[in-house]
Protein backbone atom coordinates (compact mmCIF):
# COMPACT_ATOMS: atom_id res chain seq x y z
CA UNK A 1 0.00 0.00 0.00
CA UNK A 2 1.05 3.67 -0.68
CA UNK A 3 0.24 6.76 0.99
CA UNK A 4 -0.61 7.66 4.30
CA UNK A 5 -2.89 5.95 6.40
CA UNK A 6 -6.48 7.24 5.83
CA UNK A 7 -9.37 7.47 8.58
CA UNK A 8 -12.76 8.94 8.96
CA UNK A 9 -13.67 10.78 11.97
CA UNK A 10 -17.44 11.84 13.20
CA UNK A 11 -17.61 14.10 16.32
CA UNK A 12 -14.45 15.99 14.58
CA UNK A 13 -14.88 19.24 15.11
CA UNK A 14 -14.07 19.47 18.87
CA UNK A 15 -13.56 17.45 21.96
CA UNK A 16 -11.86 13.82 21.77
CA UNK A 17 -12.99 14.17 18.34
CA UNK A 18 -10.80 16.94 16.96
CA UNK A 19 -8.15 15.90 19.47
CA UNK A 20 -7.84 12.63 17.85
CA UNK A 21 -7.76 14.46 13.91
CA UNK A 22 -5.14 16.34 14.88
CA UNK A 23 -3.28 13.80 16.64
CA UNK A 24 -3.87 11.31 13.58
CA UNK A 25 -2.56 14.07 10.97
CA UNK A 26 0.20 15.17 13.11
CA UNK A 27 1.74 11.70 12.70
CA UNK A 28 0.82 11.42 8.90
CA UNK A 29 -2.51 10.23 8.65
CA UNK A 30 -5.19 11.77 6.00
CA UNK A 31 -8.06 12.27 7.51
CA UNK A 32 -12.20 13.01 6.71
CA UNK A 33 -13.82 15.07 9.24
CA UNK A 34 -17.46 14.78 9.98
CA UNK A 35 -19.13 16.79 12.35
CA UNK A 36 -23.00 18.25 12.40
CA UNK A 37 -21.56 21.60 13.59
CA UNK A 38 -24.74 23.36 14.27
CA UNK A 39 -27.00 23.00 17.65
CA UNK A 40 -29.83 20.32 18.06
CA UNK A 41 -33.06 21.37 18.96
CA UNK A 42 -33.12 18.35 20.83
CA UNK A 43 -30.05 19.29 22.65
CA UNK A 44 -29.81 21.63 25.65
CA UNK A 45 -26.43 22.96 25.00
CA UNK A 46 -24.84 24.34 22.33
CA UNK A 47 -22.88 21.63 19.87
CA UNK A 48 -19.58 22.58 17.53
CA UNK A 49 -19.70 25.50 14.89
CA UNK A 50 -18.58 25.52 11.76
CA UNK A 51 -15.09 27.48 12.53
CA UNK A 52 -14.24 24.88 14.85
CA UNK A 53 -14.42 21.97 11.61
CA UNK A 54 -12.59 24.63 9.19
CA UNK A 55 -9.81 25.26 11.45
CA UNK A 56 -8.94 21.36 11.18
CA UNK A 57 -8.47 21.80 6.76
CA UNK A 58 -6.68 25.14 7.60
CA UNK A 59 -4.01 23.40 10.35
CA UNK A 60 -3.40 20.10 7.79
CA UNK A 61 -3.33 19.74 4.69
CA UNK A 62 -4.20 15.93 4.55
CA UNK A 63 -7.73 17.37 6.37
CA UNK A 64 -10.74 17.38 4.34
CA UNK A 65 -14.09 18.16 6.11
CA UNK A 66 -17.67 17.69 5.94
CA UNK A 67 -20.93 19.31 8.28
CA UNK A 68 -22.97 16.35 8.19
CA UNK A 69 -25.17 14.59 11.16
CA UNK A 70 -24.44 11.10 11.64
CA UNK A 71 -27.63 10.34 11.47
CA UNK A 72 -27.57 10.93 7.46
CA UNK A 73 -26.76 7.41 6.34
CA UNK A 74 -26.16 8.96 2.69
CA UNK A 75 -23.97 11.74 4.13
CA UNK A 76 -21.46 9.13 6.22
CA UNK A 77 -21.35 6.80 2.67
CA UNK A 78 -20.56 10.39 1.03
CA UNK A 79 -17.37 10.93 3.94
CA UNK A 80 -15.91 7.32 3.02
CA UNK A 81 -16.51 8.14 -1.00
CA UNK A 82 -14.51 11.39 -0.46
CA UNK A 83 -11.41 9.62 1.70
CA UNK A 84 -10.79 6.89 -1.44
CA UNK A 85 -11.88 9.15 -4.05
CA UNK A 86 -9.08 11.75 -2.46
CA UNK A 87 -6.84 9.58 -0.65
CA UNK A 88 -6.91 6.04 -2.10
CA UNK A 89 -9.09 4.07 0.39
CA UNK A 90 -9.66 3.77 4.03
CA UNK A 91 -7.72 2.08 7.17
CA UNK A 92 -9.85 3.45 10.08
CA UNK A 93 -13.16 5.22 11.08
CA UNK A 94 -13.35 6.86 14.59
CA UNK A 95 -17.46 7.38 15.98
CA UNK A 96 -16.79 10.18 18.35
CA UNK A 97 -19.97 12.27 17.66
CA UNK A 98 -22.62 11.91 20.49
CA UNK A 99 -24.85 13.92 22.46
CA UNK A 100 -25.39 13.61 26.67
CA UNK A 101 -28.76 14.12 27.89
CA UNK A 102 -30.71 13.16 31.24
CA UNK A 103 -31.15 15.22 34.43
CA UNK A 104 -34.37 12.79 35.67
CA UNK A 105 -34.46 9.46 36.72
CA UNK A 106 -35.33 6.59 34.37
CA UNK A 107 -38.74 7.13 34.64
CA UNK A 108 -38.66 10.81 34.33
CA UNK A 109 -36.53 10.58 30.84
CA UNK A 110 -39.34 11.25 27.43
CA UNK A 111 -39.44 9.29 24.61
CA UNK A 112 -38.24 12.57 22.99
CA UNK A 113 -34.59 11.79 24.93
CA UNK A 114 -34.49 8.53 24.62
CA UNK A 115 -34.98 8.79 20.51
CA UNK A 116 -32.64 11.30 20.15
CA UNK A 117 -29.84 9.36 22.06
CA UNK A 118 -30.33 5.80 20.54
CA UNK A 119 -30.32 7.89 16.85
CA UNK A 120 -27.14 9.64 17.25
CA UNK A 121 -25.38 8.06 19.66
CA UNK A 122 -25.95 4.18 18.15
CA UNK A 123 -27.46 4.59 15.39
CA UNK A 124 -24.54 7.03 14.47
CA UNK A 125 -22.17 4.51 15.22
CA UNK A 126 -24.02 1.63 12.96
CA UNK A 127 -24.70 4.02 10.47
CA UNK A 128 -20.78 4.45 10.12
CA UNK A 129 -19.70 0.75 10.15
CA UNK A 130 -22.70 0.25 7.20
CA UNK A 131 -20.49 3.76 5.51
CA UNK A 132 -16.91 2.85 6.28
CA UNK A 133 -16.56 -1.02 6.98
CA UNK A 134 -16.71 -2.44 2.84
CA UNK A 135 -14.50 0.51 1.96
CA UNK A 136 -12.22 -1.28 5.58
CA UNK A 137 -12.81 -4.24 3.41
CA UNK A 138 -11.70 -2.67 -0.23
CA UNK A 139 -8.08 -2.23 0.99
CA UNK A 140 -6.05 -5.91 -0.06
CA UNK A 141 -4.81 -8.47 2.06
CA UNK A 142 -2.87 -8.38 4.45
CA UNK A 143 -5.01 -5.23 5.86
CA UNK A 144 -4.94 -3.45 9.10
CA UNK A 145 -8.39 -1.67 9.25
CA UNK A 146 -9.85 -0.43 12.16
CA UNK A 147 -13.31 0.14 13.55
CA UNK A 148 -13.07 2.51 16.60
CA UNK A 149 -16.33 3.91 18.64
CA UNK A 150 -16.13 6.15 21.45
CA UNK A 151 -18.22 4.57 24.24
CA UNK A 152 -17.96 5.76 27.69
CA UNK A 153 -17.87 5.13 31.40
CA UNK A 154 -21.41 4.77 31.48
CA UNK A 155 -20.91 1.71 28.91
CA UNK A 156 -19.97 -0.32 32.28
CA UNK A 157 -21.36 1.85 35.36
CA UNK A 158 -24.91 3.08 36.26
CA UNK A 159 -24.93 7.11 36.11
CA UNK A 160 -27.64 9.08 38.46
CA UNK A 161 -29.83 10.88 35.75
CA UNK A 162 -27.70 9.46 33.37
CA UNK A 163 -29.93 5.90 32.38
CA UNK A 164 -30.71 6.85 29.02
CA UNK A 165 -27.50 7.61 27.85
CA UNK A 166 -26.13 4.50 29.96
CA UNK A 167 -28.29 2.54 27.73
CA UNK A 168 -27.16 3.93 24.47
CA UNK A 169 -23.21 3.24 25.69
CA UNK A 170 -23.92 -0.48 26.46
CA UNK A 171 -25.41 -0.50 22.97
CA UNK A 172 -22.23 0.71 21.48
CA UNK A 173 -20.35 -1.82 23.59
CA UNK A 174 -22.68 -4.43 22.45
CA UNK A 175 -22.45 -3.15 19.05
CA UNK A 176 -18.59 -3.03 18.61
CA UNK A 177 -18.25 -6.71 20.36
CA UNK A 178 -20.47 -8.31 17.34
CA UNK A 179 -19.02 -5.82 14.81
CA UNK A 180 -15.77 -7.57 15.55
CA UNK A 181 -17.06 -10.91 15.50
CA UNK A 182 -18.24 -9.98 12.21
CA UNK A 183 -14.49 -9.08 11.18
CA UNK A 184 -13.66 -12.37 11.96
CA UNK A 185 -10.50 -13.08 9.95
CA UNK A 186 -10.80 -10.62 7.70
CA UNK A 187 -8.04 -7.89 9.25
CA UNK A 188 -9.87 -5.66 10.22
CA UNK A 189 -10.85 -4.88 14.11
CA UNK A 190 -13.70 -3.45 15.97
CA UNK A 191 -13.02 -1.77 19.55
CA UNK A 192 -14.57 0.47 21.76
CA UNK A 193 -12.51 3.28 23.53
CA UNK A 194 -14.47 4.15 27.19
CA UNK A 195 -13.16 7.42 28.04
CA UNK A 196 -13.75 8.60 32.00
CA UNK A 197 -14.13 12.42 32.57
CA UNK A 198 -12.71 14.13 30.11
CA UNK A 199 -12.58 18.18 29.68
CA UNK A 200 -14.49 19.01 27.05
CA UNK A 201 -18.20 21.27 26.45
CA UNK A 202 -20.05 17.65 27.08
CA UNK A 203 -18.33 17.34 30.21
CA UNK A 204 -19.39 20.95 31.34
CA UNK A 205 -22.79 20.01 29.80
CA UNK A 206 -22.62 17.59 32.37
CA UNK A 207 -21.39 19.36 35.72
CA UNK A 208 -24.22 21.59 34.67
CA UNK A 209 -26.97 18.71 34.77
CA UNK A 210 -25.90 18.13 38.27
CA UNK A 211 -25.51 21.75 39.10
CA UNK A 212 -21.70 21.41 39.84
CA UNK A 213 -19.76 24.74 39.10
CA UNK A 214 -16.67 22.67 38.68
CA UNK A 215 -15.88 20.10 36.14
CA UNK A 216 -13.11 18.33 38.57
CA UNK A 217 -15.86 17.39 40.53
CA UNK A 218 -17.14 14.72 38.18
CA UNK A 219 -13.44 13.81 38.17
CA UNK A 220 -13.36 12.28 41.85
CA UNK A 221 -14.25 8.33 41.25
CA UNK A 222 -10.98 8.53 38.82
CA UNK A 223 -7.54 7.54 40.22
CA UNK A 224 -6.01 10.33 37.89
CA UNK A 225 -7.30 12.99 41.17
CA UNK A 226 -8.38 15.43 37.52
CA UNK A 227 -10.46 15.05 34.44
CA UNK A 228 -8.68 13.80 31.25
CA UNK A 229 -7.11 16.12 28.86
CA UNK A 230 -8.91 15.26 25.24
CA UNK A 231 -5.58 14.79 24.12
CA UNK A 232 -5.31 11.88 26.46
CA UNK A 233 -8.20 10.11 25.42
CA UNK A 234 -7.44 10.79 21.73
CA UNK A 235 -3.41 9.01 22.17
CA UNK A 236 -5.79 5.98 23.26
CA UNK A 237 -7.90 6.12 20.34
CA UNK A 238 -5.01 7.00 17.52
CA UNK A 239 -3.19 3.73 19.07
CA UNK A 240 -6.13 2.12 18.18
CA UNK A 241 -6.05 2.98 14.46
CA UNK A 242 -2.60 2.13 13.90
CA UNK A 243 -1.80 -1.44 12.78
CA UNK A 244 0.08 -2.10 16.35
CA UNK A 245 -3.71 -2.68 17.79
CA UNK A 246 -4.03 -6.00 16.24
CA UNK A 247 -4.19 -7.90 19.38
CA UNK A 248 -6.99 -6.10 20.50
CA UNK A 249 -10.18 -6.79 18.79
CA UNK A 250 -14.44 -6.86 20.09
CA UNK A 251 -13.20 -5.37 23.31
CA UNK A 252 -12.73 -2.21 25.26
CA UNK A 253 -9.95 0.17 25.90
CA UNK A 254 -11.13 1.66 29.47
CA UNK A 255 -9.37 5.29 28.78
CA UNK A 256 -10.90 6.29 31.85
CA UNK A 257 -7.94 7.78 34.18
CA UNK A 258 -9.45 4.57 36.73
CA UNK A 259 -13.32 5.37 36.81
CA UNK A 260 -13.79 2.36 36.42
CA UNK A 261 -11.34 0.45 38.17
N1 LIG B 1 -16.06 14.23 27.72
C1 LIG B 1 -16.31 13.18 28.51
O1 LIG B 1 -16.15 13.25 29.74
C2 LIG B 1 -16.75 11.86 27.90
C3 LIG B 1 -16.84 10.77 28.76
C4 LIG B 1 -17.23 9.54 28.24
C5 LIG B 1 -17.52 9.41 26.89
N2 LIG B 1 -17.42 10.49 26.08
C6 LIG B 1 -17.71 10.26 24.65
O2 LIG B 1 -16.64 10.75 23.86
C7 LIG B 1 -17.16 11.19 22.59
C8 LIG B 1 -16.72 12.62 22.33
O3 LIG B 1 -17.30 13.45 23.34
P1 LIG B 1 -16.78 14.91 23.69
O4 LIG B 1 -16.65 14.97 25.16
O5 LIG B 1 -15.63 15.27 22.82
O6 LIG B 1 -18.11 15.74 23.31
P2 LIG B 1 -18.31 17.16 22.61
O7 LIG B 1 -19.73 17.52 22.82
O8 LIG B 1 -17.26 18.11 23.05
O9 LIG B 1 -18.05 16.81 21.08
C9 LIG B 1 -18.97 16.01 20.36
C10 LIG B 1 -18.96 16.46 18.91
O10 LIG B 1 -19.97 15.70 18.21
C11 LIG B 1 -20.71 16.58 17.38
N3 LIG B 1 -22.05 16.02 17.18
C12 LIG B 1 -23.05 15.94 18.09
N4 LIG B 1 -24.14 15.41 17.53
C13 LIG B 1 -23.82 15.13 16.25
C14 LIG B 1 -24.53 14.54 15.16
N5 LIG B 1 -25.81 14.18 15.29
N6 LIG B 1 -23.89 14.37 13.98
C15 LIG B 1 -22.59 14.76 13.84
N7 LIG B 1 -21.87 15.34 14.83
C16 LIG B 1 -22.49 15.51 16.02
C17 LIG B 1 -20.72 17.91 18.12
O11 LIG B 1 -20.97 19.01 17.25
C18 LIG B 1 -19.32 17.94 18.73
O12 LIG B 1 -18.39 18.54 17.86
C19 LIG B 1 -18.67 11.01 22.68
O13 LIG B 1 -19.01 9.77 22.11
C20 LIG B 1 -18.95 10.99 24.17
O14 LIG B 1 -20.14 10.32 24.50
C21 LIG B 1 -17.05 11.71 26.55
Amino acid sequence: MSGPRVAVVTGAARGIGAATVRRLARTGWAVVAVDRCADDPDVPYPLAEPAQLDMLAKEFELVRTLQADVRDEVALHAAVERAERDFGGLDAAVAAAAVMLGGGAVWEQTDAQWRTLLDVDVMGVAHLARAAVPALLRRPQPRTGRFVALASAAAHRGLWGLGAYCAAKHAVAGLVRGLACDLRDTGVNAVAVSPGSTRTDMLRATADLYDLPEVDKLAEQQLTGRPLEPEEVAAVVAWACSADSFAVTGSVLHADGGFTA
